[in-house]
């Protein structure tokens, strides 16, 4: 049975089903806007499910109650029309620091863009490791067009997601673009039915939590630390997690499974 945290004036709900921790952002009035307690609950989460055994993967979508649909549909631009430079840097700080810890995250994040994914929303799906959006949801970085520029990591995730040009583009105009659009500059993986979204998302996120946790926990690692590498240094980091998963008992567990015509019965180490 899922487990919901108590409570549904909760800005983040967390249910926990085979292995998969679905996250929903929980302001739908606002369109999910991202206040600064939603960041801090998101962080505390993060910090939770990390530790919590029964989770090999998460996902994050916007509360389906949100009209019209949104993911999360920026940063919460009443609260920052109250702040000062001082406070709009504390901000920034509180938005990266929660979204690498989302993207640092040793099980595999994945956003379910359910709709408009604008600002800091955006900025959030980008700190995921894989990307999904319905079909008719729109993706931006407005910032521009409120005289502001995007403060949590949006600048540098987008353009190393789309490169400098179309990033540059994006950010410049402060224009949104459709999924699909998304989808062939290579910023969401897949597009889905709105209506399906989430039974594709889940069900990937349940194959994904069906293997191996180490080697998933060490993909991710080798892929994301190893990109922030030298070519050779990154190398040299998936040899040494090659060794390092060949002395868990998986590893085993997997090759006998494979022999034996099996599934196989994973330990996590
Ligand atoms: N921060 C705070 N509140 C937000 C919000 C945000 N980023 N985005 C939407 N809301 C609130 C609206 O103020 C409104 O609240 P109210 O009912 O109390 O007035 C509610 O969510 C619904 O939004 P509304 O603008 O009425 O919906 P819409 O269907 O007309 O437009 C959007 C939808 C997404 C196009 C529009 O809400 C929008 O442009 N939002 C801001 C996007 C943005 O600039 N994000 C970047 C912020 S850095």
């Amino acid at each position: 049975m899922p487990e919901e945290t108590p409570g549904d004036a909760s800005p983040v709900l967390i249910s926990i089903d085979e292995g998969v921790a679905l996250v929903t952002l929980n302001r739908p009035s606002k369109l999910n806007a991202l206040s600064a307690e939603v960041l801090e609950t998101l962080f505390a989460e993060f910090v939770g499910l990390e530790e919590n055994e029964d989770v090999h993967c998460i996902v994050i979508t916007g509360s389906p109650s949100a009209k019209p649909p949104s993911f999360a549909a920026g940063a919460d631009i009443e609260e920052m029309a109250e702040m000062g430079g001082f406070d709009l840097r504390h901000y920034s700080e509180l938005g990266q620091q929660t979204f690498a810890a989302i993207e640092g995250s040793p099980k595999p994040v994945i956003a379910a863009i359910n709709g408009f994914a604008l600002g800091g929303g955006l900025e959030l799906a980008m700190a995921c490791h894989i990307r999904y959006a319905a079909e008719g949801a729109k993706m931006g970085q407005p910032e521009v067009t409120l005289g502001i520029i995007p403060g949590f990591g949006g600048t540098q995730r987008l353009r190393s997601l789309v490169g400098r040009g179309r990033a540059l583009e994006l950010l410049l105009t402060g224009e949104s673009i459709s999924a699909e659009y998304a989808h062939r500059l290579g910023l969401v993986n897949s597009t889905v039915p709105h209506g399906e979204l989430m039974g594709v998302v889940m069900a990937l996120a349940k194959k994904i939590a069906g293997n191996a946790p180490v080697a998933v926990q060490f993909i991710l690692d080798a892929v994301c630390r190893g990109s922030e590498m030298s070519p050779q240094s990154a190398l040299s980091l998936e040899t040494d997690l090659f060794g390092l998963v060949g002395v868990t008992d998986d590893v085993r567990e997997g090759m006998q499974a494979f022999l034996e015509k099996r599934r196989a019965a994973w330990k996590g180490r």
